[in-house]
């Protein structure tokens, strides 16, 4: 089973926050408490959003959504995450650039895609 990741946003200023170690506490920002953030799971998600991977030679390939997402400043997949048991990888996705993200494949864990307009989605094998 692929680690926990708990995402915070701020509902001010739309800061994203991974929390790596809870210590108990609430997160705050710009004055106010920041908002846990519950991923869309497989089925969940739209055309537009939904991780899609492929195994091919030992590399994961992700793309998000079987239609393309806007990749506009203002709206775009900012970042495709990777989860197992012990790791996290994270691939940034830059505004004008396809949601889309390769990483060394493994037996299992969970690939986030984090939308700054619809919030985070996911899908784990
Ligand atoms: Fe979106």
């Amino acid at each position: 089973m692929a680690k926990k990741l708990l995402f915070y946003r701020c509902p001010v200023c739309n800061s994203l926050v991974e929390l790596i170690d809870n210590g108990g506490h609430s997160l705050t920002c710009c004055g106010q408490s920041m908002e846990l953030l519950v991923s869309k799971k497989d089925g969940e998600g739209d055309e537009y959003h939904q991780p899609l991977l492929k195994h091919r030679n030992g590399l994961l390939y992700v793309e998000v959504g079987s239609k393309p997402h806007p990749q506009s400043a203002e709206h775009q997949i900012t970042c495709i995450l990777f989860v197992t048991k012990q790791t996290v990888r994270r691939s940034d996705i830059r505004s004008g650039s396809s949601a889309t993200a390769v990483f060394t494949d493994k037996d299992h864990g969970d690939v986030y895609a984090y939308c700054n307009v619809h919030g985070l989605f996911k899908t784990s094998f």
